[in-house]
């Protein structure tokens, strides 16, 4: 092939392209149309892409250049049938002064925000992130915690269970059991994740929701440790001024056990109230040899706190179904 025919079935195919889309009704789809386009172009266009290779040397550049030009102008003959498709489907109306349509930004969740502020705290204090399975054997989630095999907490009534020994956890507590058996002390370690109990869905209880888990393990920590870090917790999270205190609970995987309560205004009138925000205590030396601990050399003590509670104490929410509604004029009070 010569340049001068390469350049004259170039010229021919771009005119072929533009003199079918110009001929097609505007209504037509943009797939139908594409569709005929290519079943006029593609054949021709490739082996025009392969004569490119056959040409002499001296005439390449200039077929070349013909070439991407070509395909522009297929693309620009393909903007402009668009273009008059776009027009016609709205019937050529178009109302300079109507309002735009509303567009919603996404916002982070207030659970996820007082998640990530409280896994910054507790990160410039030395903890990292630990995960683990939703669907748990009652081993990690009962047994290796130390509860005794008739302890209530097991009954169906309280745990949903997906068969055999397997049951979807009702806390993050199993979490310290699969840390402590996979690193060595010193162990710092924050788990968050989802957790499920049998419980009605009311003002103060969802059966499907998030918690934190703690958990320090090293040797010669004390309950020291676990008021001095829990208290700067609170500082930080609430503010210098705010009272905290704590006072005796039970967990059979702590002891001894306790809970932090914090002194909040939760926006209901009453003022400034205690309200508990976590569970902690020692780790049980149970708990340090079911992990495959020595509870002789080391000791630690750990945590277990509802963001939602956290974010209802944090924001004034009286009740914890609002979190659950996605009703975006309640959340978007939150929106960062
Ligand atoms: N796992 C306990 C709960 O779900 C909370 C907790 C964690 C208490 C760690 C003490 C230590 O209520």
């Amino acid at each position: 092939m010569t340049l001068s025919d390469y350049l004259a079935q170039a010229d021919a195919l771009g005119a072929d392209c533009r003199a079918l889309l110009d001929g097609l009704d505007p209504t037509t789809r943009l797939d139908v149309a594409k569709g005929q386009l290519n079943a006029c172009k593609d054949d021709r266009l490739a082996a025009l892409q392969e004569a490119l290779r056959a040409l002499p040397a001296g005439d390449r550049r200039s077929a070349g250049v013909a070439f991407n030009a070509l395909k522009q102008a297929i693309q620009a003959a393909l903007d402009a049938f668009s273009a008059r498709q776009t027009a016609a489907s709205t019937g050529g109306l178009s109302d300079g002064t109507m309002p735009a349509r509303a567009s919603w930004r996404g916002a982070v969740h207030p659970v996820s925000l007082v998640l990530d502020e409280i896994s910054d705290i507790f990160r410039e204090l030395g903890f990292t992130v630990a995960l683990g399975p939703e669907a748990e054997t009652e081993w990690y989630n009962f047994g290796a915690l130390n509860f005794p095999p008739d302890h209530p907490a097991m009954e169906l009534h309280d745990t949903l269970y997906l068969g055999q020994d397997t049951l979807l956890r009702t806390h993050t507590s199993p979490v310290q059991v699969r840390t402590m058996q996979r690193y060595a002390p010193p162990i710092r370690v924050l788990a968050p994740g989802q957790v499920y109990r049998r419980d009605f869905f009311d003002a103060t209880h969802a059966p499907a929701f998030m918690q934190l888990e703690g958990l320090a393990v090293d040797e010669g920590i004390s309950f020291v440790d676990l008021k001095a870090t829990l208290a700067e917790f609170a500082r930080r999270f609430y503010g210098a001024t705010r009272r905290v205190r704590f006072g005796p609970s039970y967990f059979p995987f702590v002891e001894p056990g306790a809970q932090m309560d914090v002194e909040v205004d939760l926006g209901d009138g009453r003022g400034l109230r205690w309200v508990e925000i976590l569970g902690c205590g020692m780790v049980h030396p149970n708990v340090l040899e079911a992990a495959g601990l020595d509870s002789e050399r080391y000791t630690g003590w750990a945590f277990g706190m509802g963001p939602a509670r956290i974010a209802m104490s944090r924001y004034g929410i009286t009740d914890i179904r609002m979190l659950y509604d996605s009703d975006v004029r309640f959340l978007e009070q939150f929106a960062r």
